[in-house]
């Protein structure tokens, strides 16, 4: 896949056309997810399920912003055996899957929830595993480059067509910094600018989606490292700032290995650990 394009193309799809996604589609991504899907933890189990357009109704109340539920022709659920950085993993797994959908034609849209139990009795998924992540997929409307999603807080998403082409993200310049947390002095020299490969793959990580498109984190360069910060934020929950985490990894990652090869997050204690300000911690860190 031409991970830099799909990443540039990529925004949250919220309304679908009623081409129905065929079995053959579903297949496709159920051989993509057992095959070449990346992952962040190889070694924690998951498991995929998909969901038609008729558990719309069941998921109304345990899915979604404030209980607003993307309609949409499937439902992607990735379930996950309970481990240390489960939603970080999840997170990363299924932002290659949406991208795999871009690959395909189609548009996605992630789904926040708080509860897996709610979920798994909602769709009647009868397993161990816990639910990690869940997206929405089908056919793209044509107009959802017009549609502004406007997230202004939790209680308060307002869907309103406007002459917008995306949610805004954070710039590079205001997400990276050199050797400390908010310091920029050298950090253009050391990243160079647009066509330079590591400012490609830090605009990658830019262009993340993210719960409430917080993006609750940042990077500092340091010893010729790359370590990933978690910034305090009051809006995101434990797990979707795990998953917004886990797909920032993989943006990054997938950017960045076009030109450096297989790229590895070393995640928690076993990371590259710098000084930061209260509340700010370190995620992981990956050399190049
Ligand atoms: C963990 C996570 C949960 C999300 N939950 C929802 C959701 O419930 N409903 C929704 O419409 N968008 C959801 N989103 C999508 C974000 O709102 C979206 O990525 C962000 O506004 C940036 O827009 P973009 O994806 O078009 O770049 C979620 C994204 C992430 C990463």
């Amino acid at each position: 896949m031409d991970y830099n394009a799909l990443i540039q193309n990529r925004r949250s799809a919220r309304q679908f056309t009623n081409e129905k996604v065929t079995d053959a589609v579903c297949a496709e991504l159920e051989s993509y997810y057992r095959g070449g899907c990346q992952k962040l933890v190889p070694q924690i189990s998951t498991e995929l399920r998909f969901f038609g357009s008729q558990s719309r109704q069941a998921l109304e109340r345990a899915a979604g912003y404030n209980e607003f539920l993307v309609g949409a022709p499937q439902y992607l659920v990735l379930l996950s055996e309970k481990a240390e950085h489960l939603y970080e993993n999840a997170g990363f797994m299924m932002e290659d899957l949406v991208l795999k959908l871009e690959d395909m034609g189609l548009g996605s849209c992630w789904l926040t929830f708080t509860d897996s139990k709610a979920i798994k009795d909602a769709l009647g998924i009868d397993s161990p595993l816990e639910v990690a992540a869940v997206a929405a997929f089908g056919y793209p409307q044509k107009a959802r480059k017009n549609m502004r999603f406007n997230v202004l807080s939790m209680t308060n998403v307002d869907m309103a067509a406007k002459r917008h082409y995306f949610d805004p993200k954070r710039p590079v310049g205001d997400m990276v910094f050199m050797d400390a947390w908010g310091e920029t002095k050298g950090r253009d020299e050391y990243i160079g600018f647009y066509d330079d490969m590591l400012w490609e793959a830090f605009f990658a990580a830019s262009m993340s989606p993210s719960y409430l498109n917080r993006q609750a984190y940042g990077f500092v360069i340091a010893g010729g490292e790359i370590v990933l910060v978690s910034r305090p934020d009051d809006y995101n929950t434990e797990i979707d700032g795990n998953l917004s985490l886990g797909v920032v990894m993989l943006h990054f990652a997938a950017a960045a290995s076009a030109w450096a090869g297989q790229v590895t997050w070393k995640l928690g204690t076993d990371a590259k650990q710098i000084p930061l300000p209260e509340g700010y911690r370190v995620v992981a860190s990956c050399s190049l």
